[in-house]
């Protein structure tokens, strides 16, 4: 089978939507797993929900799966209502035809590579030689051509979890359902399975759902992130927009953008608002377009987007002092103080800055700045 037919293998999948969907846990039913969810996932789109621990992904996934039955809501997968609850209507996972991949790689120990990665061809009634056919080239996509006959104790923890890879995607599910499934693998293979994934998805865009809490994988392989906070949607975007234009506190800081400042508008255009901020005037941009000049404010400003220097304070500079600087390799991260606000700057710059340093602060030419909505 040549690779052209192996991509065609994974290519496709269903569009899946989940409305009004909700599920309480305990005795009183006092956990609220998810509040009245609803979402549309596009085919062939990977659908990034991310979110603390807690805030109800698993659920969502698990709902879908059929493997957690929502107290309201419906679920459809395709054209197939796979979920209604006002209709007392609920198929079993087999029905549904989805593939998943769990942080834990749920194989088994007695069997081979190939026989893992057949399995969910046993049931489908294809012939042998069709089945073998499909397995090779499976292996191949994933990375595992030759290692067929291994047995998973011979295979490292990225070599595992691709078998889970090619488990979940041989019967051409209609959509796969990823729950954190490099959070195992230890960083650096952790990176390059994520490229790697990024990579089979360009090759052969397939519908997906990827559960995680790792901004760094939901910005990757996301072509949508979903922000989740307590079973709601916080906000939803390209991996752009999330990290560009943050809507409130909870999603800058789960994106990693530590600087929340408080402001003062004032001055207000169509494109940007102008914030007065510790730093001096900054050019922000926001989604609310009902604030009043004189209002307070929070800006959330990226720490790649400051400049920090030793020397005299110049024009569109505010000193600050350094707190302490990290040494991350390929950039340093230097806590600054500036007027009693602490603000975390990324440099690339070689310099190193000591404790208690006097700096210049300056934010980046050009930059723009989120004005968050709470
Ligand atoms: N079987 C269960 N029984 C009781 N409570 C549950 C059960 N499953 C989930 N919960 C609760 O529902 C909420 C949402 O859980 P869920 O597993 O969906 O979170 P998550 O976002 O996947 O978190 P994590 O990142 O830790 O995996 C949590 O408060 C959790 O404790
Ligand atoms: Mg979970």
């Amino acid at each position: 089978m040549t690779s052209t037919t192996a991509t065609e293998l994974a290519a496709g999948g269903a569009g899946l939507s989940v409305s009004g969907l909700s599920k309480t846990y305990g005795q009183r039913g006092e956990i609220r797993a998810l509040d009245d969810f609803s979402l549309t996932f596009p085919a062939g789109q990977c659908t990034v929900l991310l979110g603390p621990s807690g805030c109800g992904k698993t659920t969502v996934l698990r709902s879908i799966a059929g493997l957690v039955t929502p107290d309201s809501g419906r679920i459809t997968i395709g054209d197939q209502v796979a979920f209604d609850h006002a209709a007392g209507h609920e198929e079993p996972p087999e029905e549904r035809h989805l593939g998943m991949v769990f942080q834990s790689y749920a194989l088994w120990p007695h069997m081979n590579v190939a026989e893992h990665i057949a399995y969910p061809l046993l049931t489908s009634g294809l012939a042998k030689t069709e089945i073998a056919q499909r397995v090779t080239a499976m292996l191949d996509w994933v990375g595992l051509g030759g290692m067929g006959n291994r047995f998973i104790h011979e295979l490292s923890g990225g070599q595992q979890q691709r078998v889970s890879l090619g488990r979940a995607m041989v019967g051409k599910p209609r959509a796969i359902l990823f729950d954190e499934p490099l959070s195992n693998l230890d960083a650096r293979l952790r990176e390059r399975m994520r490229m790697e994934l990024l990579a089979l998805r360009q090759q052969a865009p397939f519908t997906s759902i990827y559960v995680t809490h790792d901004q760094l994988e939901a910005m990757t392989l996301g072509d949508r992130v979903v922000v989740m906070r307590a079973g709601r949607i916080e906000q939803m975007g390209s991996p752009e927009e999330i990290y560009r234009r943050p809507r409130t506190r909870f999603t800058a800081e789960f994106v990693g953008i530590p600087n929340l400042l408080d402001g003062r508008v004032r001055d207000i255009s169509a494109a940007e608002t102008v914030v007065d901020t510790a730093l001096g005037p900054l050019r922000a941009v926001g989604w609310r377009r009902d604030r009043q000049t004189g209002t307070r404010c929070t800006v959330a400003v990226r720490p790649t987007l400051l400049g920090v220097s030793r020397g005299t304070v110049g024009a569109g500079q505010t000193e600050g002092h350094v707190i302490r600087t990290a040494f991350q390799g390929s950039s340093s991260v230097v806590l600054v103080d500036v007027a009693g606000a602490q603000l975390v700057i990324e440099t690339l710059a070689e310099e190193r800055h000591e404790a208690s340093t006097p700096v210049a602060v300056q934010p980046a030419q050009g930059a723009v700045f989120a004005l968050l909505d709470d």
